[in-house]
């Protein structure tokens, strides 16, 4: 447990130097939202394939919180980075169960998820 909070303080404090990283995005993808999301497949919350750019409740045969569907909002940096922060707050009555409270580690899978492009 300690290694643990020692692990995640170290790459906590690395992205305010270094900046943005789709890398180290993919890594954090994998802990954080690998659970609940997967690239090209809807497991508890839609794939991403495709997201930078595409409408909110975008994925044809997810079933979306009727919140979410018709919010008429957008994926891009700005929007991801109010969901990642606070879905409920963005978009009330929402179902992601889910916050990313730091910031260095949003703008790290942000730049991640930009590079999930829809034909993959
Ligand atoms: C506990 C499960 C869970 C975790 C963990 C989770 N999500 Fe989600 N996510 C969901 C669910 C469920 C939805 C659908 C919400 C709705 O319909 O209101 C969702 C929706 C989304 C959407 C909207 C997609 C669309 O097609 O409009 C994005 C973007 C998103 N999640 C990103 C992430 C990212 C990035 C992470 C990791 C930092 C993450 N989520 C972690 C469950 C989760």
């Amino acid at each position: 447990m300690a290694a643990l909070l020692a692990g995640l303080l170290a790459a906590a404090a690395l992205p305010a130097v270094a900046g943005p990283d789709a890398v180290r995005g993919a890594k954090l993808y994998e802990a954080r939202c690998g659970g609940c999301h997967a690239v090209e497949t809807d497991r508890i919350g839609p794939r991403h394939a495709g997201l930078v750019g595409r409408r909110a409740g975008g994925v044809m045969d997810f079933d979306y919180s009727p919140a979410l569907k018709t919010s008429a909002l957008r994926w891009n940096a700005q929007t991801l980075e109010r969901w990642l922060a606070d879905p409920e707050s963005l978009i009330p009555g929402q179902r992601m169960g889910y916050r990313l409270g730091d910031a260095a580690e949003r703008a790290d899978v942000i730049a991640y998820l930009a590079t999930l492009s829809a034909s993959r």
